[in-house]
């Protein structure tokens, strides 16, 4: 697996990064170009320690978020398609851009009850980046940019949590964006599927856990005198 790209495969992450920008830099959701670029970085990171090919996963990174199913009026991902559509007349060989398709075809998480393995080494790379940016101190600043976006409120103790059992229930979720730690941010770290995406995803879980535990205390006025 190559690790170096030829001037061919650079010129086409050069042209897919130049318009996936183009698509995401009014992005306010927490699915802005900065959140494609720190998902790059940290899965080519991934593919550098574990092997993987960097071209397949330097792509998926920048196409994973164009046409994701929460930027779609009618909900449906077109990411896969999308993929298929920049990249064929790009003379992109077949058997990458299905490769491609097929990661951000099955990137996102679906809801507490639903697995989603990737198959792939790049597949698995370009995941825990992902799942990476949506914990810690960026993943809390995105999750309530997110429910702001979509005029959620931050926290709603009349209602509860629920552990989403397929996608079209968790798709359709509308709570408050507290109830998101429960249902997907606090569940991450148990999901990553590489090595060094396990261990980087240990400190970013113990903070956010403790936002977790701070907010409630703080919504209850346990932590004053
Ligand atoms: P995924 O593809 O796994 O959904 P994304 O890169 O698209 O990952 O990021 C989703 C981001 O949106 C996360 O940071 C997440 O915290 C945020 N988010 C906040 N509230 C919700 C919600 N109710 N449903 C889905 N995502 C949400
Ligand atoms: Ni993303």
């Amino acid at each position: 697996m190559g690790s170096e790209l030829d001037v061919m495969q650079q010129a086409v992450i050069d042209e897919v990064a130049r318009r996936a920008e183009e698509a995401l830099s009014h992005d306010a959701s927490g699915h802005d170009w900065w959140h494609i670029q720190r998902v790059r970085h940290v899965a080519l990171r991934l593919a550098e320690l574990e092997g993987a090919d960097r071209f397949v996963v330097e792509l998926a990174a920048l196409l994973h978020d164009v046409g994701d199913w929460k930027s779609q009026a009618d909900g449906k991902d077109i990411g896969g398609r999308i993929a298929r559509e920049w990249l064929t007349p790009l003379d992109v060989p077949l058997e990458t851009i299905q490769h491609v398709a097929g990661i951000i075809e099955g990137l996102s998480f679906k809801g507490a009850g639903v697995a989603t393995e990737m198959p792939t080494l790049e597949g698995k790379c370009v995941q825990d980046a992902d799942r990476l940016d949506a914990i810690g101190a960026i993943g809390i600043g995105r999750a309530f940019a997110f429910g702001g976006s979509r005029g959620r409120a931050m926290h709603d103790p009349a209602t509860a949590a629920v552990l989403h059992q397929s996608f079209d229930e968790y798709k359709q979720k509308s709570g408050a964006t507290l109830h998101h730690f429960t249902e997907k941010l606090l569940l991450l770290k148990d999901r990553m599927q590489t090595e060094s995406g396990r261990q980087w995803a240990e400190r970013r879980h113990e903070f956010t856990r403790e936002f977790y535990e701070r907010f409630l205390a703080e919504w209850d006025s346990r932590d004053v005198g």
